[in-house]
């Protein structure tokens, strides 16, 4: 397949409208939409990017009257949230409407819904005149992709369309709220923050997973985020150091010497630059990354959740 490379959100959406699969920037990462209602194309979402089918997909609306397309109900809490935040870098998880094909929410009765605040993506979601369900674009496991090019490395000759945008603005994934239960859980931290999230309702809570539990969020089962070099975390005392070509990603200078080193001003630019440091590191053939950890509050709890997921693999 030749995948187009277009500046024009109106000729992208074209390819959503005939049933194509293009990805798009957002102010998170980008993401490799479908029309929510085409069951063909959203199995080539899964099949480009070789995701789990059991892995539920995100809608993205560009007006936030679409968002009754996809819902059966709209509790007052989660309209509370809609109000105080969308468009935002925020996923709300919803009863679906019985028109959503199940392929979409991996079979669950349940549905993400998001607002991206850019207003390219919004100007592409509006040229689309659907809701469009998407995943990020990249191959399943990878990092996810925080500018076109990485896209490109990933899902060139697998989808019909690539909407070159700026690098994302934030660069980690929306923040996933469950509201279809009496306490909002935040299943996937993001860049909004939980302390936010309380401010409009104190019950707001993390959801942890227990052990033998099958998780909320289906997603967080699934191997995430990896580049193919180690990925080790450490405080800002540096002692490891090894024969293997390594690197350094953090806020404070380290002692000892790495053959890449990013130091990051703040918290929120390490959380931007994380996952093209992983890509930038995989291409310099580094074997293991070494990651400053940061305190779990604000986007750094986004931060360290992608940083510790990394690490397990
Ligand atoms: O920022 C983002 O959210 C990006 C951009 C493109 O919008 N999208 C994104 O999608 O990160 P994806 O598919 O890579 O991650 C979606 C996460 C997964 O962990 C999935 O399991 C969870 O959201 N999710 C989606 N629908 C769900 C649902 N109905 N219930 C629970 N979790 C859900
Ligand atoms: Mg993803």
């Amino acid at each position: 397949m030749k995948t187009v490379l277009t500046e024009s959100p109106i000729e992208a959406a074209e390819f959503i409208e005939r049933g194509g699969i293009v990805a798009f920037p957002t102010e998170t990462v980008y993401g490799l939409g479908a029309n929510v209602f085409d069951e063909q194309a959203i199995a080539k979402v899964f099949e480009a990017k070789r995701r789990p089918n059991d892995n539920p997909l995100i809608a993205h609306v560009g007006e936030i009257e679409q968002i009754k397309l996809l819902v059966s109900e709209i509790s007052e809490t989660a309209k509370k949230f809609i109000e105080a935040f969308f468009p935002a870098p925020l996923t709300l998880v919803l009863p679906k409407s019985v028109n959503v094909p199940l392929i979409a929410t991996a079979n669950l009765q349940t549905i993400g819904v998001r607002m991206p605040k850019n207003n390219f993506a919004l100007e592409f979601l509006k040229a689309c005149r659907t809701p469009v369900v998407a995943p990020s674009a990249n191959l399943s496991g990878k990092p996810s992709p925080t500018t076109w090019q990485a896209v490109f490395e990933d899902l060139d000759g697998k989808i019909d369309c690539i909407l070159q945008g700026a690098p994302t603005e934030i660069g980690l994934e929306s923040t996933v709220l469950d509201c279809t239960a009496e306490t909002p859980l935040v299943l996937r931290a993001g860049a909004v923050t939980l302390e936010e999230l309380q401010k409009v309702e104190p019950r707001t809570k993390l959801y942890q997973l227990l052990k033998n539990e099958n998780p909320k969020s289906p997603g967080l089962k699934h191997r995430h985020y990896s580049p193919r070099a180690q990925v080790v975390l450490q405080s800002s005392e540096f002692k490891v150091q090894s024969s293997k070509s390594s690197a350094f990603i953090g806020l404070n200078e380290p002692k000892v010497k790495f053959d890449l080193v990013k130091i990051c001003a703040t918290v929120d630019e390490y959380a931007h630059s994380i996952f093209e440091f992983f890509r930038q590191c995989d291409r310099e053939k580094i074997e293991i990354i070494h990651c400053e950890t940061v305190k779990e509050r604000g986007i750094g709890l986004a931060l360290m959740d992608r940083l510790k997921r990394a690490a397990e693999n």
